[in-house]
This record gives C-alpha cells, structure tokens and sequence, in this order.
C-alpha cells in the first residue's frame, strides 16, 4: 500500500465549535482510498462543494488557477504535498462536512471552530457526533483512530462517559476534556495510554479513584488535572515518580489520606490539592511540604480546605526563589509562621487564615517585597504587628483579623500605597488610629479595626478615604465629637462607629453620604438631633441608634418608616416616629388659653393652604419634568466595556485626554463611541502583573456605589492590554469641573 498508517496524525480542535443539526452519527462505512496527492486535492473540492455559506469569499482561492497548497487554510507537508493542516476557524463559513475528510490521510491538525456548520462530523473524522446542542457523548468509534496523537474537547457539554476505546488510543500524547459533563469512571485502560503528557478532565462529573501504577503506566505525564470532579480514594503513590510532572492539579474532589513524597518532581510548577479531606488533622500530614524543598522550579501551592494537621513547615523558607503562591488556609494546621519565610522574594500571596497557627508574625516578613495578600486571619497569633510590614509595598490585601495581636497599629502602614482591603479587627489593639494609615489614598474596599481596644478621637485625615466603601470602627474605645470632614468619604455604603464613646451630634456634614446603605452609631453617648437628612438617603437599609442620647422628633419618612430597618431604643429623650418604635408622643405646647389655641389654628390653617397650592405647584412642575426624556441612560446598565472601546473613547490614552495623576493611577477623560456618553476612566497602577485574579470580584463593591448626584461608577474592568500587561480600570460618568476625588 505504500503508506504508512503512522502518518494519520489528525489533531482534532473541536473546541468552541458550532455545529447544527440532527444529533446522527452514521455507522461507520469504509471510505474509498484514492492514494496520491490527487486524492487531497479531490477531497478539498468536495469540501467545498458542501460549503454552500461563506461570505467572506474565502473558498474562491480554492480553484485550479493556484496548487491545492496554496489554497486558503491549507498547510501541506514540505516534502509530499499532501494536506497537513486544515485550518478554517472563524470563516462564517455555513454547509456540511464532507466526508471526504477522511481522505486526507496526512492531516495532523484540523480546526473547525467557530463556523455554522451543520449536520454530524462525519464518522470519517472519526465517528464524532455534531457538537452544538453539544448534548452528545464521546463516540466510542473513536477509540479506532488509533493513530491519534491530540484530543481537545474542552469547554463542550458532552455528557455519558469515557469510552473505555480511548484506552486503545495508545499513541495520544494530549488527551483534554475539561468543562464537560462527563461523568462514570476514568477507564482503566486510559491509564495504560503510554505516550500521555497531558491528561486534563478537570471540570466534570468523574467518580471512582485514580489508578494506583498511575506513574508508572504514564512514565511521561507532565500536566495530570482531575480538578473539580468527584474523584476519591488516595493520591497513588507512584506519583512520586512522576518527575515529568509540572502541574497536577487533584483540587474541588474527595481525595483523602496522605500525599506522598514529591522529591522527584524537579519540575514541578503548580501543585493544587485544595478543597479534598487530604490529611488526619496531626503531625506528620504536611511531610510531603518539605520533600519539594529542592525543587527549583515550584511556583504554586495551594492545599488550602482540607484536614491537614501538623506544624507550619519551617522548609517552606528554602523554597524556591520562584515560588509565589502558598495557599494553607483552611485546616488544621499549628505552630508558628517561620522566621525565614522572607527568603522568598517571590511571593505574591500568603494564606495561611483559620487554621491554629501562634506566635507572633515573624519581622522578617517585611522582606516579601512583592507580596500583595497577606491573610493568616482566624488564628491564634500573638505579638505586634512588626514595624516592617511597612516594607510591604505591593500590598493589596491585609487580613489580620480574629487573633490575639497587640499593642499599635503600626503607623508605617502608611507606607504600604496599593492597600484596597485590611481587616485587623477582634485582636487587642491598643492606642490610637495612626493618622498614617487612614491617609492612604487606595483604600477602597473595607477597612475594619472593629473590637480592638483602640482610643483617642478618629483622626480628622479620615476626610482621605474618598474611595473607601466600608468603614468599621465599632467596638473600640473611640471617643470625642465624630469629625465633621467624615462626609468627605463620600463612596461610604457601610459606616460602624458603634460601641464606642463618639459624644456630640451626628455632624451635618453627614449629608453628603448618600450611599449609606448602612449606618450604626448606637451604643455611644451622641446627643442632638436625629439629622433629617437620614431620611433622604435612597439606599439606607439599617440604621442604627439605639443607646445614645438622641433628643427631639424622630423623622417619619424614607428609612424612619421602617421599624425593621431603624433602631432607636435606648434614647429616653426621643419622641414621635411611627408608632412600631414604641417611641412617646411628641408633648405640644399646652395651653389653657383659647385665643392663642385660635390664633395658632388660624396660622395653621393658612399655613395648611399655602403647603397644599405649594404642593399642587411642585407635582405640575414635575409631571412636565418628566415628561422631557430622560438624559442618562438606563439605571441599571452597568456597561460591559471592552478595553479596545476604552482605547478608542480615551483616543488611545492620549495625554490630550488626560485629566489627572495620582499615585493611584491615571484618570482620562473620555467619548464612548457605543453611546456618545462622557466618561472618566481611572486606570489603575496597583497591580503589575499576575494574582490579581480577583480583581473584578473586589470591584464588585466600587461597582455598586451609585450615589445619586455623586460620581456613579459605570464599570470596572480587568484584562489583559495589547501589550499582554494585566489592565485594570475603572469606569466613571464624567463629570464636568470635577476630579474623581470629589
Ligand atoms: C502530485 O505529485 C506529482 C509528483 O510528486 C506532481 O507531478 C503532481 O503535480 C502532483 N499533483 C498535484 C495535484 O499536486
Ligand atoms: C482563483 O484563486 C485566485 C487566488 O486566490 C484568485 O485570485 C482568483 O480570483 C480565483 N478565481 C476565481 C475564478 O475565483
Ligand atoms: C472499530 O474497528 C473495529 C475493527 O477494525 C471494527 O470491528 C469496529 O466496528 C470499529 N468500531 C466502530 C464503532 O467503528
Ligand atoms: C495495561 O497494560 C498492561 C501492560 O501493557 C496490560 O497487562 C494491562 O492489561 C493493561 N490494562 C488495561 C486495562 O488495558
Ligand atoms: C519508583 O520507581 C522506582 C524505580 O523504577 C521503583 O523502584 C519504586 O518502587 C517506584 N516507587 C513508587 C512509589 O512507585
Ligand atoms: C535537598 O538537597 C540537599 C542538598 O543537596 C539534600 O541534603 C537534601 O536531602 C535534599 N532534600 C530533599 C527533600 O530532596
Ligand atoms: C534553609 O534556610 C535556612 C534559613 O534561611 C538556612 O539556615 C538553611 O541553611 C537552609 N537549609 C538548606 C538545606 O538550604
Ligand atoms: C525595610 O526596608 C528598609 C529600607 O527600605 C530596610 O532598611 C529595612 O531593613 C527593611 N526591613 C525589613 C524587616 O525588611
Ligand atoms: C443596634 O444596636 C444595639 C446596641 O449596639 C444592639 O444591641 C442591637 O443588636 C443593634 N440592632 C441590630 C438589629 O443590629
Ligand atoms: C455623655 O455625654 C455627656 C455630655 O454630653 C456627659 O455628661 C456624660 O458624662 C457622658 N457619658 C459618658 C458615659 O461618657
Ligand atoms: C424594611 O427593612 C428591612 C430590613 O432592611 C427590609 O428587609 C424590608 O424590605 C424593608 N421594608 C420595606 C417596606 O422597605
């Protein structure tokens, strides 16, 4: 015959395919061979005589005026002239697979993605079933392709199981099926595939256990992810001679028991086992920690969610000096956070939360000069925060809270300029609120000293967290009047000042917070008036007031009227409301004399009169208010911007277009040509590159701050620029004759 059956080599892209039809997969039927490069030719023409869609003229090159090779899509191989590659992928291309594919005997790679085609892959491609309803299973024909040396089939929704045939696909070297709906068992003989080095199913609804000679039977995998399925049973132990392995990725299953020795795993670069019931919860559990230790390539660990028990590894200072993620949180873990651990300059996320860990934080940790979460919160450390967590400049994230801590809050966190989030709260924090520290202009998600010991008055720089969206101080030993330049915070949706020693009124200045959706002042000595403003604020739904020592008439609209929503017990001087707050009746100046009684009915009366024509006057102006349409767009529409539009809108970031500079990031003005609108986006200069994955869920809070009359934040955007830099950005309603600080 001439032809090796080596050289079928068929890469086979199903990814994001778009295929509509009946859900058929003809019995397999022997294609008539027609050998030479003819044939290709032959089976390219009748490809394209089933291609009836293709508004992009692209099959026009196909014609006998040029060779075959330098048809549109076609790579042939140098030295025989047959078809290698068929890549048309993103053609709009419409019509049916012809099953003369199957001809092309040299093809290695074919991508169909993103096309109309409609009916079944034919079975000559190997017996796959049309994907778009994408209900369908894996063909078990496939396992007759035996040749095949790549299987992509991620992000589908194929669902049945694996067909124990791909166990005969013995010379495949890619097999990834993740995000499907796959479920039964990993077939057996699927660990016998030999030439495997990519083994990807993470993402489905696989049972049973891995297959004990796993290493063994795989000698060359180097990528082996089950992630997110419901795999059970112990890691096997030949893993540990797994020493291709770069990423094994066993996390979100129901493994347990130990994990063995890593030692040989040099290349090891991502190792997830979070989310299982791995460990006993004693000593000994985290031993495979430190058998990585000689591993110069590990960058991720992450084993955080499980049973893990055990001492904190000292070892894990002599990682590698690439190593950026250590993920511990969530078990069972004791002792100290080791004194070394600054060795790795390379770490870019510690957590370490709710585990048993004590001691103090070691001083050393101010050498993490890229770290930029920090959480060990839910432990039981001891000691001060040291001095050098000021060294932390990439810092994003701090989470100290619900320890044992002590003494200052260090005023050298003000140094630390990229903070969005801390929380030091429930510690024994003593002295005063470092002016420092409220002075950073990047808070913008939470701040919480809440249940400390904290004293002294709240420093008027608290006027500086513009941007902040919750400020807690509750439960601290805080006293003096409330700052009136506290209305400066104006993106503040949650503010507790509760269970502290605030006296004085509710300043004024308070009006402008009209994001309120939370408000705890009770159990202080605060005295005056209940503000009106209060009343007006949309979006407040808890007010808290009780156990102070309010005086006068309680407003009786907006959040007054709602007794689950406001809370004033505790305030003997207060009065009217309505009645659900059990407050007393508001006493009216009694008077025996009927003629002052008259003439105060009589103001009254004319008082009355003028209020109902006032009235009357603002409902007509309004109506024709609203019947003008409307300017803004919809309420609602949070726009889903790309940065290519913000590209375009801010003319290419052009420095015509720049409004402002702040160590913050760069504010530009913009045009949106989608909608005309003028927008201020705000880019963002905190984070440079990698583990800011959650960027977009922490801009959920920024997203949702939408005072009315204030700045309204239309979006927030996080992806990758042009030049593949991590981009972040926030989206404003411009505001003419303002800064975004204001
Ligand atoms: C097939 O190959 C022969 C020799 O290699 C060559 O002369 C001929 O032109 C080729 N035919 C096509 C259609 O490429
Ligand atoms: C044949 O293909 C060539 C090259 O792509 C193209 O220039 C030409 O217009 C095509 N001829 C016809 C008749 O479509
Ligand atoms: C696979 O090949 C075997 C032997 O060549 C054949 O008997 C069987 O029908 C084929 N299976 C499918 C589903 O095509
Ligand atoms: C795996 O391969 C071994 C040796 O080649 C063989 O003995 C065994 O039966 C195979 N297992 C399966 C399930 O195919
Ligand atoms: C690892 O491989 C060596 C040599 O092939 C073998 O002796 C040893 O038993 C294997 N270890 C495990 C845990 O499979
Ligand atoms: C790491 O390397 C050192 C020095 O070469 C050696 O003494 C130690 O046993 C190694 N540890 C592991 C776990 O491989
Ligand atoms: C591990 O790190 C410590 C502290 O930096 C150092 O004293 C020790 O020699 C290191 N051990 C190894 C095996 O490198
Ligand atoms: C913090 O940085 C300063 C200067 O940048 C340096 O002198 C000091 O040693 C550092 N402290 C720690 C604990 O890394
Ligand atoms: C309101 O504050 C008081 C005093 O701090 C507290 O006891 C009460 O639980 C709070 N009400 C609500 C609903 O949280
Ligand atoms: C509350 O404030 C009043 C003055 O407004 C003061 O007389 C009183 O001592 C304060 N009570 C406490 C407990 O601080
Ligand atoms: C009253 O407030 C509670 C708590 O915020 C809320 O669940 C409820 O919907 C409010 N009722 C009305 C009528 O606004």
């Amino acid at each position: 015959m001439g032809i090796s059956k080596k050289h079928l080599e068929v890469v086979i892209l199903l990814s994001c395919f778009n295929l509509r039809g009946p859900n058929l997969l003809g019995l397999a039927t022997a294609t008539t061979v027609i050998r030479g490069n003819d044939t290709d030719q032959q089976a390219l023409l009748h490809l394209k005589a089933k291609i009836i869609g293709d508004q992009l003229k692209v099959m026009e090159s196909w014609n006998s005026s040029i060779h075959f090779c330098q048809w549109h899509g076609i790579t042939c191989g140098r030295k025989h002239q047959r078809v290698t590659k068929l890549e048309l992928q993103f053609l709009e291309l419409s019509g049916s697979l012809s099953p003369y594919i199957g001809n092309l005997r040299f093809l290695k790679e074919l991508n169909l993605a993103s096309n109309n085609f409609y009916d079944h892959i034919p079975q000559e491609v190997g017996h796959l079933r049309r994907l778009e309803s994408l209900r369908g299973s894996i063909p078990p024909a496939l396992g007759n392709l035996s040749s095949l040396e790549e299987l992509y089939l991620t992000y589908n929704a194929l669902s049945g199981v694996l067909p124990e045939g791909l166990g005969r696909l013995t010379n495949l070297t890619h097999f990834s099926a993740d995000e499907n709906s796959i479920s039964g068992i990993i077939p057996t003989a699927m660990f016998n595939l030999s030439n495997i080095i990519v083994f990807s199913i993470g993402g489905n609804k696989i049972q049973g256990t891995l297959h004990s000679d796993l290493a063994i039977t795989m000698p060359h995998v180097g990528a082996f992810s089950v992630w997110g399925n419901q795999i059970y049973g112990k890691i096997p132990i030949s893993i540990s001679n797994a020493s291709n392995l770069y990423q094994l990725q066993l996390d979100e299953n129901r493994l347990s028991g130990n994990v063995p020795s890593l030692e040989k795993l040099e290349n090891l670069f991502v190792l997830n086992l979070y989310t299982n019931h791995l460990g006993h919860g004693i000593e000994g559990d985290l031993n495979f920690v430190c058998t990585l230790v000689n591993n110069t390539k590990l960058g991720i660990l992450s084993i955080h969610n499980n049973n893990f028990g055990g001492v904190f590894p000292k070892c894990i200072r002599n990682f590698s000096r690439t190593f950026s993620v250590l993920g511990i949180e969530h078990n069972n873990i004791l002792g100290r956070i080791p004194d070394g651990i600054g060795n790795l300059n390379s770490l870019e996320v510690l957590r370490a939360s709710q585990n048993q860990l004590s001691g103090p934080i070691p001083s050393d940790i101010g050498r993490l000069q890229k770290l930029k979460k920090f959480y060990v919160d839910s432990n039981f450390l001891s000691g001060i925060i040291p001095h050098s967590i000021g060294n932390l400049t990439m810092l994003i994230e701090l989470a100290l809270d619900v320890n044992k801590l002590k003494g200052s809050i260090p005023s050298s966190l003000g140094n630390c300029q990229n903070l969005l989030r801390m929380t030091l709260s429930h510690n024994n924090f003593s002295g005063s609120i470092p002016p420092q520290v409220l002075a950073l202009s990047s808070w913008s998600i939470l701040l919480n000293l809440s249940s400390n010991y904290l004293t002294g008055e709240l420093p008027f720089e608290v006027e500086k967290l513009k941007n902040l969206g919750e400020l807690d101080v509750s439960k601290n030993r805080l006293s003096g009047l409330l700052p009136n330049n506290l209305g400066s915070c104006v993106s503040l949706e949650k503010l507790f000042l509760d269970g502290n020693l605030f006296e004085g009124p509710i300043p004024s200045s308070l009006s402008s917070l009209r994001g309120l959706a939370a408000l705890d002042v009770s159990d202080n000595n605060l005295s005056g008036k209940v503000p009106e403003f209060l009343a007006s604020f949309g979006a407040l739904k808890y007010l808290n007031l009780s156990f102070n020592d309010f005086e006068g008439v309680i407003p009786s609209e907006g959040v007054f009227k709602n007794s689950s929503a406001t809370f004033v017990e505790g305030n003997n001087k207060l009065c009217g409301g309505i009645t659900e707050l059990h407050l007393s009746r508001c006493n009216s100046a009694k008077s025996s004399n009927t003629s002052l009684r008259l003439k105060i009915v009589i103001v009254a009366v004319i008082l009355g009169v003028t209020l109902i024509f006032l009235f009357l006057l603002i409902l007509l102006l309004r109506k024709k208010k609203e019947q003008q349409p409307t300017t803004t767009c919809a309420e609602n529409s949070l726009l889903r911007l790309s940065y290519q539009s913000i590209l375009r809108a801010t003319n290419g970031f052009s420095t015509q277009n720049l409004v402002g500079l702040g160590s913050f990031g760069s504010v530009y003005r913009g045009i949106l040509e989608e909608t005309g609108e003028v927008i201020a986006v705000k880019v963002l200069n905190l984070l440079n590159h990698g583990a800011s994955r959650s960027f977009l869920a922490e801009c959920e809070v920024l997203k949702n701050i939408r005072h009315r009359n204030l700045v309204k934040v239309l979006t927030a955007i996080s992806g990758v620029d042009y030049q593949g830099n991590d981009f972040k950005a926030l989206v404003y309603e411009f505001m003419v004759n303002g800064s975004l600080e204001d």
